[in-house]
């Protein structure tokens, strides 16, 4: 059953009411009115710049406070000071940023989030902050910007389509950051990128949540057609099964062999350079419900298997995010979209297929599907003539094991493309971790039977799945991105995180300035 809903995903972003609206404000002597005034103070009790300004404006009323010895002292740790009297500034908000010592990224997002949190429970719609209390952490104001709207808004994100109730909405309406007058322009930039990025996490994180039979490969063909006519700049094209079976892409339908729902190809393309330069290619896994086939998962948590058309989502996400920022680069997405059912149609363990590229695949475990429909997208890239192919996949629970939950694997043919996604990765707080692609593994995919199998053992079930995709990337620079452990919560805050959409748009717009 179709469930209708009216407002999801791409869709939603353009009745979003009640986004948050950024300020940037350069004349620094100038104290403009605001509900609160939000000011870090260290362990030894330093005050910043703008909270000493504050405390002038205030007649001394936060330097008064802390020596009451109310100042808090852990990284995050707020107090609130109403100043009812006071015209300009109603109140101070204070946040502790901790150990003397320079700040890193974690206690600046730990601080971010508190500062959020605090004035959303006291229902403050305007607040007024500045970055300078931030300097002792070693990055750009640019930077910092960008975090900090990429923090606020992931406070924001709800996912309440199933829920009878409304959600409360945002209090918070106006933000307005405090610069230097001549770095307006330069953070101008931050801001909408952090805006864009967002909307792209948010993207990803609602086409993960939503459950796999409203999920659908054709849902989310159709999601990718809206998003088309909503963005001229992008063309989306979608391939039926039908149309893969006559490219001989007989891998990528095996997957959905046992599925009363049919696969989809979804391709975006979007022109913002020259003609003839290479497109760099975004290729997506997009099982929209893993069972594993006649391979049958065990039942415990399986409805997680939602997820697994996270790779997929980040490449949507990538694709809004890119659709707000307009770079100068020519950018494709494809998605291979396919539900993964047992059923007296599906494929059998021992069952044989030949891929688009013409090799032949043992498949030994149906659930090891994600490389079965990723092989044939990306010999599909082939037409491109890319620059880079990057894909990203829930490819295997053996990637938890290996990096756990903080790090995405990486595995590329090229060390540059490597590097630029590893830098991306820092850059963007959204870390990726390369793990070796050497030949020595490749023997593990031998079959007796066919070009290769689907499966390479226990050992080292990450390598030999990319050494399995390895096999159809040779024509291009192309890197693997394992997403398995990031990019979904489990348990009581179970959700989509939307990763790596933030590594994937750094990326991206760092081949600008290359
Ligand atoms: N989608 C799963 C991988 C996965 C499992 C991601 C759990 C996140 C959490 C994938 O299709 C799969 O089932 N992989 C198998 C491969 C194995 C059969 C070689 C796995 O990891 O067990
Ligand atoms: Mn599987
Ligand atoms: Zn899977």
């Amino acid at each position: 059953m179709q469930i209708a809903i009216n407002c999801i995903a791409i869709a939603k972003l353009s009745c979003h009411g009640d986004a948050m609206n950024y300020k940037l404000q350069g004349n620094l002597k100038k104290i403009q009115k605001t509900d609160c005034a939000v000011v870090t103070v260290d362990q030894s009790g330093n005050l910043s710049e703008f909270a000493r300004q504050i405390d002038e404006l205030t007649e001394g009323k936060l330097s008064a406070t802390l020596k009451l010895g109310d100042m808090p002292s852990q990284a995050g740790n707020t107090l609130l000071i109403p100043i009812p009297e006071d015209k300009t500034v109603k109140r101070i908000l204070v946040v502790a940023t901790g150990e003397d010592e320079e700040l890193n990224i974690n206690r600046y997002k730990k601080c971010l989030e508190s500062i959020y949190s605090a004035v959303n429970a006291a229902n403050i719609k305007k607040l007024t902050l500045s970055l300078d209390g931030f300097d002792t952490l070693d990055k750009s104001d640019h930077w910092k910007l960008k975090a900090l709207v990429e923090s606020f808004e992931a406070k924001t994100y709800q996912f309440n389509e199933f829920k009878s109730k409304e959600a409360p909405p945002v209090k918070l309406k106006d933000i307005t950051i405090r610069c230097a007058e001549d770095r307006v322009d330069t953070l101008d930039e931050a801001l909408q990128t952090g805006i864009a990025v967002s909307q792209g996490v948010s993207v990803a994180k609602d086409l993960g949540n939503l459950p796999g039979n409203v999920c659908t490969p054709t849902y989310l063909a159709k999601q990718a057609k809206q998003f088309a006519k909503t963005n001229p700049e992008f063309t989306v094209t979608v391939l039926d099964e039908k149309e893969m079976k006559n490219l001989g892409m007989g891998s990528l339908l095996s997957v959905s062999a046992g599925s009363a729902e049919p696969a989809k190809l979804i391709i975006f393309e979007y022109q913002g350079g020259k003609a003839s330069a290479a497109p760099h290619v975004l290729v997506g896994k997009g099982i929209t419900f893993d069972t594993g086939g006649i391979s049958l998962k065990p039942g415990e948590a399986m409805d997680e298997m939602k997820y697994d058309m996270c790779g997929a989502a980040s490449v949507f996400g990538a694709m809004q995010a890119i659709s707000q920022i307009k770079p100068k680069l020519n950018i494709v997405g494809i998605v291979a979209a396919a539900e993964n059912m047992p059923s007296g149609t599906a494929t059998k363990p021992g069952d044989i297929v030949t891929t688009m590229s013409g090799q032949t695949v043992e498949i030994l475990n149906t659930d090891a599907e994600g490389r079965l429909v990723l092989c044939d997208a990306l010999t599909y890239a082939e037409k491109f003539k890319p620059a880079s192919v990057v894909d990203i996949a829930t490819l295997t629970g053996a990637c938890i094991i290996a990096l756990g939950h903080h790090a995405t694997g990486l595995m590329s043919n090229n060390e540059s493309l490597a590097d630029e996604l590893l830098v991306a990765g820092e850059e963007a707080a959204d870390k990726a971790w390369r793990l070796p692609l050497w030949d020595e593994y490749q023997s593990q995919l031998d079959s007796n039977f066919a070009d290769m199998q689907n499966i390479g053992g226990r050992p080292a079930g990450t390598i030999t799945a990319a050494c399995f995709l390895a096999r159809f990337t040779k024509k291009y620079p192309w890197a693997h991105l394992d997403i398995a452990g990031v990019a979904w919560n489990s348990g009581k805050n179970k959700g989509a995180t939307g990763r790596p959409v933030p590594l994937l748009v750094s990326y991206l717009l760092n081949k600008l300035a290359a």
